[in-house]
């Protein structure tokens, strides 16, 4: 039992609050972790304003790494003091999609239920009220306790920040790239959405070898930083006409279109003007969580007649275990710029301005630093 510091929201749509909780020990099949460092993802915001509902109360963060501390029974005990990326799915591995390897859309994962494997949380506050851990590992913390199949050990030499960038964003935009819609070499590709996701798609689309890559934002300064992430051509994006975005996006690709649009934003215009900018044979993937409940539309004919696709991706198809140490390399190798996402660094304190600046579509990717 340790005390630890975390940013818990009561319920969905209100904002958070720095609180002292209790920290049980890890029980069997559980790993206590010290929080190094816990990016805000848009994901996190949809929680916190309301548009996605979880239980309360709850410790914010998805997107994390650590060091391990200590772990329970039945955990390989060389683990201790490896530094480690969370995984914000952890899979059961005995459901039929994990045996048959799709870990991403496992169907027992204790995330589910914001809690450990036996569906019991080993936080709670000094009045003894249980308090749950976003997505299993409520990385908005000093210390965690997470079911092990959530930690992955990275190499020596990965930075903190790029080990929690590697738990959500990348896997999720670059997976998105080169595991689900597998990019070829040579493929013309367009990202709509420049935040961590899309900037990570961007990154995908220069390691698998596309011969363009456009990038589509409202904001210039997201489309300057996707150019030092391997960005060939761009088009600011007009919200109100959409029709000439998707004009832009064609006339810059070539052909057509691209052959591949990547969507990482969540918004029904958005995901039309993907599906609308591609090419007969192209292929639309849509990365970006929307609100509940929102439909998207597209013409159907010309979809069925030219052969169009339409993948939605998740997690980008992550198997943790072994793509989290891939890109681990990437990045060691200079082939993966994760770090180049990162434009803050801040305290838990600062988790609501962080979250204003999401809001505003402002940020790239911000960093909470948890102190050693
Ligand atoms: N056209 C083009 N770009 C837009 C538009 C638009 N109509 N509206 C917003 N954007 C841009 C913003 O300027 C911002 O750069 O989309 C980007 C969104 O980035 P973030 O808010 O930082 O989101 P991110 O964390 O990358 O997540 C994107 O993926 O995992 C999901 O839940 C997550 O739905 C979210 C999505
Ligand atoms: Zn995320």
């Amino acid at each position: 039992m340790r005390e630890i510091r975390a940013a818990v929201i009561p319920s969905s749509g209100h904002p958070t609050v720095i609180e002292t909780l209790r920290l049980a020990d890890p029980g069997p099949g559980e790993v206590l972790v010290r929080m190094t460092s816990s990016g805000v993802c848009h994901s996190d915001l949809h929680v916190r304003d309301g548009h996605w509902v979880r239980p309360g109360p709850i410790v914010m963060g998805h997107e994390g790494a650590g060091a391990v501390e200590a772990v329970g029974l039945g955990v390989d005990p060389e683990l201790v003091g490896h530094a480690v990326a969370l995984s914000w799915y952890a899979p059961c591995l005995v459901c039929r999609e994990c045996q048959r390897g799709r870990q991403w859309l496992c169907s027992g994962s204790p995330a589910l239920q914001h809690a450990q494997l036996d569906g019991t949380t080993r936080l709670t506050r000094a009045d003894g009220t249980p308090v749950l851990a976003y997505l299993s590992i409520g990385t908005m913390a000093s210390y965690q306790v997470v079911p092990a199949t959530a930690v992955v050990p990275m190499p020596d030499g990965v930075p903190a920040e790029v080990a929690a960038l590697i738990g959500c964003g990348v896997s999720t935009g670059v997976g998105a790239v080169v595991k689900t819609a597998e990019v070829p070499f040579g493929a013309t590709v367009a990202v709509i959405g420049l935040g961590g996701v899309g900037l990570s798609c961007v990154m995908g689309a220069a390691l698998a070898g596309a011969s363009k890559i456009i990038a589509v934002d409202v904001n210039r300064a997201k489309i300057d930083l996707a150019g030092e992430l391997g960005a060939t051509n761009w088009v600011l994006a007009e919200p109100d006409e959409p029709g000439k975005t998707i004009a832009a996006i064609r006339a810059s690709a070539g052909d057509g279109g691209p052959d591949f649009v990547f969507e990482a934003i969540g918004n029904p215009s958005t995901i039309a003007q993907a599906v609308g900018a591609l090419p007969p044979g192209g292929t639309a993937v849509l990365v970006g969580l929307t609100k509940y409940g929102q439909q998207a539309s597209f013409e159907a004919f010309p979809f069925v007649d030219g052969g169009r696709r339409i993948l939605g991706s998740n997690y980008g198809s992550a198997v943790a275990a072994i793509d989290f140490p891939r890109y681990a390399e990437a990045y060691l190798a200079g082939r993966l710029p994760i770090d180049k996402l990162i434009d803050r660094r801040l305290d838990l304190t600062e988790l609501e301005d962080a979250f204003d600046r999401l809001r505003a579509g402002q940020a790239a990717r911000q960093m909470v630093m948890h102190p050693g």
